[in-house]
């Protein structure tokens, strides 16, 4: 018999809800982003993603219950995201979710919000443990060894920036819309890469660890010698220093994850995160994984941002392997997996 989980998600910048089955189908999945409200402030303001997610949330729910046309007693389990994230929205859907446990007498899980990102691949493409993902966010960079539900080794990961946080920088130094990323992505399909030649922070260390933040200091200061020399910017020289920044930010991660696959051999490499859509960064690592003889797997877009249907089957997986939790759950602003 198959059972349905709803998932809960709002440890960000986005209220979510989705209901997933244990075949993995993806009965609904609702996500209200809340871009429009942070853009006038050039990143996300926690008191203001609060008071929204608070408002939304419940909103979310009806929602993906009505799309599916179910009702909640005809669920199996509530999973909702306990951490890490920004407190203020962890707590109201950890709040809704136990009000919503209660009430209907449904098990109750938290999820890690980083589990709900890694166990992604399971979701959409059905692969078998152990795999090696690169999680590539506005908010996270690492590399992490998944043998299981609850099984999971850091291999490495930024020491400061997350690369959308650098993309989402750069776009702003270059006067480019945000989010950055598809900005940027966009002025470098049009820029030489080799004309300005940014650092590559940390490659010649060993390891996995990654810093993407003096990568942005190099674009200020390119930014600003173009601007003293020439009293201004031109869109070419703009477009150059996309193509310039985003292959040093490709080059970096490729060989990083050429690193991380050599340490620890795995079968699969698979990647989620808002960055993981650029192309240039796919096919990267889309050549590592196959120089290494492994599997490669970019879950689509929707998934591989910020949603619910990832903490649903996060639920259905570690429920499965036993977690359960009560009213005493608690939301945590960090936690590492
Ligand atoms: O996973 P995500 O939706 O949210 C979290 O950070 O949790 O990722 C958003 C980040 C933003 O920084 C955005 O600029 C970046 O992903 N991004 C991209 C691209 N699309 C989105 N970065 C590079 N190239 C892209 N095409
Ligand atoms: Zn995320």
């Amino acid at each position: 018999m198959t059972r349905i989980f709803l998932g809960i998600e709002s440890s960000c910048d986005d209220t979510a809800a989705a209901l997933v089955r244990d075949d993995r189908a993806i009965l609904a999945s609702v996500v209200a982003g809340q871009t429009a409200l942070h853009a006038d402030f050039g990143g996300v303001v926690p008191e203001i993603a609060a008071r929204a997610h608070a408002e939304k949330l419940d909103i979310c729910v009806e929602q993906a219950l009505a799309q599916a046309g179910l009702r909640l007693d005809q669920l199996d389990g509530i999973a909702v995201t306990a951490g890490p994230g920004l407190i203020g929205g962890v707590l109201s859907g950890v709040m809704l979710a136990k009000g919503l446990a209660a009430g209907s007498g449904l098990p109750l899980v938290g999820v890690n919000h980083l589990a709900g990102h890694a166990l992604t691949p399971r979701l959409s493409d059905d692969i078998a443990y152990p795999y090696l993902m690169l999680l590539v966010s506005g908010g996270h960079c690492q590399f992490l060894r998944v043998e299981g539900p609850q099984s999971f080794t850091r291999l490495g990961g930024t020491i400061d920036d997350a690369p959308g946080e650098a993309f989402d920088k750069v776009a702003k130094l270059l006067g480019l819309p945000q989010p950055g990323g598809p900005a940027v992505e966009a002025a470098a399909l049009q820029g030489d890469p080799r004309r300005f030649a940014f650092p590559r922070p940390l490659l010649d260390r060993p390891g996995c660890d990654m810093s993407f933040s003096g990568l942005k200091t190099a674009v200020l200061r390119q930014r600003d010698a173009l601007v003293a020399e020439q009293g201004g910017l031109h869109r070419q020289d703009r477009d150059d220093i996309c193509a310039g920044f985003q292959a040093a930010v490709a080059e970096v991660l490729s060989e990083k994850t050429r690193r991380a696959l050599e340490l620890s051999p795995a079968p699969v490499l698979a990647v989620a995160g808002g960055v993981a859509s650029n192309r240039r960064l796919r096919a990267a690592l889309h050549y590592v994984a196959a120089k290494a003889r492994a599997g490669f797997v970019a879950p689509p877009l929707q998934l591989c941002t910020d949603n619910a249907a990832m903490i649903a089957w996060a639920g259905i997986e570690t429920y499965d392997a036993g977690q359960r939790d009560g009213m005493d759950l608690a939301a945590h602003p960090r936690w590492p997996l």
